[in-house]
Formats: C-alpha cells, sequence, structure tokens
C-alpha cells in the first residue's frame, strides 16, 4: 500500500501524550519506551518485575534537559494472567489516565506446553488472550489524543495461509514450540482486525493496527527448545536479524503516526538492509471474517466474557 523511510529522529513531539507498553522491560519494548520518553511521552511500563523495569528508567531518562516531559512509570502487570490486567486496568481507571497509545508488545514462545493461572496454553495465554483482555479492559481509557492499540505482531500472519486449529490450543500432545508462537501470532492479528472493525462500527476514534519488527536481535531469540530449532534460528538471526532499536521502528510509528489507518499491517521489509516502512493490508488468517469470529469465540471463552467485547 505505502512504504518509505522512517526514522526515530522524524518522531513528533509526544508532550502531553501517554502511552502504556507491555513487555517494556526489554528487546523492541524497551526501544519503544525510550524513543517514546525521548520524544516527551509519559510512558507506563505495564512489566512483570518491576524492580528490574525501575532499575533501567535511569538509562531511558538520562541526558533529557530539565524541560522535557518525557517519564516513565512501572507498574505491575502480568499479561498471561486475567486477574492482574484487571488490576492494571482497574489502576489507570482510578488514577483517571488519559491514554493514547496501549503498545501490546509483551510476548512469549514458551519451549514447553503449560498453562497459565487462568487455564488457557501460555502462549496463547500471553500472546492472544492476554492482549486482547488488556486492549478490551484500557478501551475506556484511551480518550487521549489520536488514541490507537498497536498489537506487536509477526510476519507469521502474512505469510501463513494456513490457520491455526483453535479446538487443539490445550492438547499437550499436539504442543509444537514454532506452532504453537505463530498460531498465536496469527491469532492475535485476527483479534486486532476483529476489534478495529467493531470499534470503527461503534463510531469509536480508536484504531487497531498490528506492527511487526520485521526479525529481531532479542531475547525471545534465545527462547528455542532444542537443538534443530536453536540452530535453524541461528542461521535466521545471523542472516536476517536487525538490532532492537531498528525493529522497534515500526511499532513506535504506528503508536505515534496521524497517517496510521484501521487494520494495517506496518513493518519492515525481511532484508535487515532495507530499512524503509511498509503499510499493506493484513492478510492471511486476520483477513478471513470465519477465522476472526472463531478467535473472538476463543478469547471469549478464555476469559469467560460473554458480551461482545470492545462496545
Ligand atoms: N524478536 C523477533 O524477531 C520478533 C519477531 C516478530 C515479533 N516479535 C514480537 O515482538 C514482541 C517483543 O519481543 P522481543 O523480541 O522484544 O523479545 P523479548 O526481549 O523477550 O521481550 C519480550 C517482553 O515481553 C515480556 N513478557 C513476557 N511475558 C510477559 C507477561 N506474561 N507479562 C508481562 N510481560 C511479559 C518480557 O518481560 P520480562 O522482561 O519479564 O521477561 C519482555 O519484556 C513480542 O510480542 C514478540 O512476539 C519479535
Amino acid at each position: 500500500m505505502r512504504e518509505f523511510e522512517w526514522d526515530t529522529g522524524d518522531l513528533a513531539d509526544q508532550g502531553g501524550r501517554t502511552v502504556v507498553v507491555t513487555g517494556a522491560s526489554s528487546g523492541v519494548g524497551l526501544e519503544v519506551t525510550k524513543s517514546l520518553v525521548r520524544a516527551g511521552a509519559t510512558v507506563i511500563a505495564g512489566v512483570r518485575n518491576v524492580a528490574k523495569m525501575s532499575a533501567l528508567i535511569p538509562r531511558l531518562t538520562d541526558g533529557l534537559d530539565g524541560g522535557s516531559s518525557g517519564r516513565v512509570e512501572a507498574r505491575p502487570l502480568d499479561v498471561s494472567d486475567l486477574r492482574s490486567i484487571d488490576a492494571f486496568a482497574a489502576e489507570l481507571a482510578g488514577d483517571g489516565v488519559a491514554l493514547g497509545a496501549l503498545v501490546n508488545n509483551a510476548g512469549i514462545s514458551a519451549s514447553r506446553f503449560a498453562l497459565s493461572r487462568d487455564g488457557v496454553e501460555l502462549t496463547y495465554a500471553t500472546n492472544l488472550v492476554g492482549a486482547a483482555w488488556l486492549a478490551e479492559r484500557v478501551l475506556p481509557q484511551l480518550t487521549g489524543p489520536d488514541p490507537r492499540v498497536v498489537l506487536v505482531g509477526s510476519n507469521f500472519s502474512q505469510r501463513t495461509q494456513a490457520m491455526p486449529d483453535l479446538g487443539a490450543v490445550g492438547d499437550p500432545a499436539r504442543f509444537r514450540q514454532l506452532a504453537a508462537y505463530r498460531g498465536s501470532k496469527i491469532a492475535a492479528a485476527a483479534y486486532a482486525v476483529d476489534l478495529g472493525e467493531r470499534l470503527a462500527a461503534a463510531g469509536s476514534p480508536v484504531r487497531s493496527v498490528i506492527a511487526h519488527p520485521g526479525v529481531a536481535a532479542t531475547a525471545m531469540a534465545a527462547q528455542a527448545d532444542n537443538v534443530v530449532t536453536k540452530a535453524i534460528a541461528a542461521v535466521v538471526l545471523s542472516r536476517l536479524a536487525r538490532p532492537a532499536d531498528d525493529a522497534a521502528r515500526s511499532v513506535i510509528w504506528s503508536a505515534t503516526s496521524r497517517d496510521v489507518v484501521q487494520g494495517v499491517f506496518v513493518g519492515p521489509a525481511l532484508r535487515r538492509r532495507d530499512r524503509r516502512l511498509h503499510v499493506v493490508p493484513v492478510r492471511g488468517g486476520a483477513a478471513d471474517p470465519a477465522f476472526r469470529a472463531r478467535v473472538r469465540d476463543f478469547v471469549q471463552t478464555a476469559t469467560g466474557e460473554s458480551r461482545v467485547l470492545g462496545q
């Protein structure tokens, strides 16, 4: 649809804007937080380990001049746990926070089958259910300027035609690390499109957009579970991986640009020398209304929420 050069030096002043970034304590999330703060935003870092995040804050704000409004606040949030999400959202509401963006960045690729506290396979609980539930719960707070929900997705959702069998997600015998990660990201992208459509139909100004970092050299790359996957990951990383600050640009643009439109997929090309951002229509499962409906059902079952979400 469109491609263009963009760097964080082009970032407009974010003074007066408050953004929630989940998983802000490493990798892409840390770089997104750094750029937003340096541009004057208040970032609420939703993190599992508040002490770890708090120790990073001086590095993020170091060198900001006294007049800058940029600041970071670390708040506890485990996105694989519905009660933690509810508590996080309730605190934002209690504090009367008006958000400009939610950046649903936290994500995992669990190497073994495990269930979340709510009884959902952990990769899906984190990458899909947690991201979806957090978006639904903070919607009332998305009243700041130019509001949007940004899902940090994966190119898998664009490049994979086969859709995950959501009925098999809870079956330990059918668990495979890569399939669970890929499936959760395809489903999360579908949920993001579904959310955006419901918001648009309800006349909401909140947009829903998917940003992917390309292949990023972060801790996630070390989550491979066996020798073969580790070897494949090493080859892919050596050929394609971008440093985290480069990979974060698509997410930062999506969280801040006035040009963001509903339901697009934003990211770099696979070739790391190509630094353009590409904004393209969603493809694969996210573009399929029947799959989107199945994902909505999955999230509703996982959250015990039967009403139509997002309204
Ligand atoms: N790296 C890539 O090539 C790549 C490609 C496509 C998409 N992505 C996506 O990019 C996003 C960021 O990943 P990354 O590459 O930056 O990896 P990363 O460095 O491992 O960052 C993941 C972040 O998510 C946080 N997190 C994990 N589970 C959480 C939970 N239950 N509650 C709250 N926070 C949680 C982690 O927190 P802790 O610090 O507490 O561990 C960490 O800060 C993910 O959604 C990933 O799927 C990455």
